[in-house]
């Protein structure tokens, strides 16, 4: 049974989609059966991963919608290191709202994804800086929840507000979501404040719930342009080795909560 982790922060730019298609190919590459899922409509995740994001017609929000079930909306990738459920670019956020609407709309997420558990052993679910009730969804659905920050202080400001909302989450909605780990992105080893910011963040979380770090590396932010994840674009790179130990990060803390012993 695939374990569920959501990608959240709605500070926009913080380093969501790159974080889960990276980690996702690096998970890939390691033999585990991973299954991304796109939830946000401007769908730069489903685009990255090379799916034609103006005619997919069995993506998400159909899905959720209920017009396909969540194995039928599954697409294969050229390189073959994950799959991906794809966003749309055609829903403006009305559509969306009207799609989500009725009864349990917060659960609608996890039903819909009953169907891949048992197909996959780890979903990442991309979500967008906008549209809260899509992240509320995510996070009903997930096991844990990761958050990449970008290091200033604006950036972590919202961050108690997150805490807060995922305690909500666990009282009304879901019990068993965690915090797995704040990722701080764009790390620039020379800032000073990037380092007092980093405290902060462990002085609020604790050390444990801090992963390690990703550097600034424009060979991250070139790698969408060829369609392909850091580890196959640049495999040398410094944005490429910071993934892969994140990743191992990630997959410690899975098999953590699992408490099965490394
Ligand atoms: N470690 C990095 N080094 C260099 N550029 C990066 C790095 N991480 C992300 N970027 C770039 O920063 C921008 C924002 O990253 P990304 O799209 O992953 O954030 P996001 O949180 O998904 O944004 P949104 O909230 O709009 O969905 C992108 O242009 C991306 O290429
Ligand atoms: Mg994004």
């Amino acid at each position: 049974m695939a374990d569920i982790i959501t990608f959240a922060n709605k500070k926009g730019g913080s380093g969501k989609t790159s974080t889960v298609l990276n980690v996702g190919a690096v998970l890939g590459s390691k033999g585990n059966r991973v299954l991304l899922v796109d939830l946000d409509p401007q769908a730069h995740l489903s685009y990255w991963s090379g799916v034609n994001t103006y005619d997919t017609y069995k993506n998400i929000y159909s899905v959720i919608h209920g017009d396909y079930s969540s194995s039928e909306a599954v697409t294969t990738t050229e390189h073959g290191l994950y799959d991906i459920i794809p966003a749309s670019t055609h829903f403006s956020h009305k559509d969306l709202k009207q799609i989500i609407d009725g009864r349990q709309v917060e659960g609608k997420l996890a039903k819909a994804l009953i169907d891949v558990k048992d197909k996959y052993d780890i979903i990442l679910i991309d979500t967008p800086p906008t549209v809260a009730v899509l992240t509320l969804n995510a996070l009903v659905a997930s096991r844990h929840v990761l958050i990449p920050v970008l290091l200033n202080f604006l950036a972590i400001e919202g961050l108690a507000q997150l805490a807060q909302n995922i305690y909500r989450i666990n009282m009304a909605h879901n019990p068993d979501l965690r915090i797995m780990g704040i990722i701080p992105n764009q790390y620039d080893l020379r800032s000073n404040h990037a380092r007092r910011v980093v405290s902060e963040l462990n002085e609020n979380f604790g050390e444990d719930m801090i992963s390690p770090r990703i550097r600034h590396d424009i060979k991250v932010a070139e790698a969408p342009e060829a369609r392909l994840p850091i580890n196959l674009y640049a495999p040398k790179s410094r944005g490429a080795m910071d993934f892969s130990i994140l990743a191992d990060y990630v997959m410690g803390k899975i098999n953590e909560s699992a408490g099965v012993k490394t």
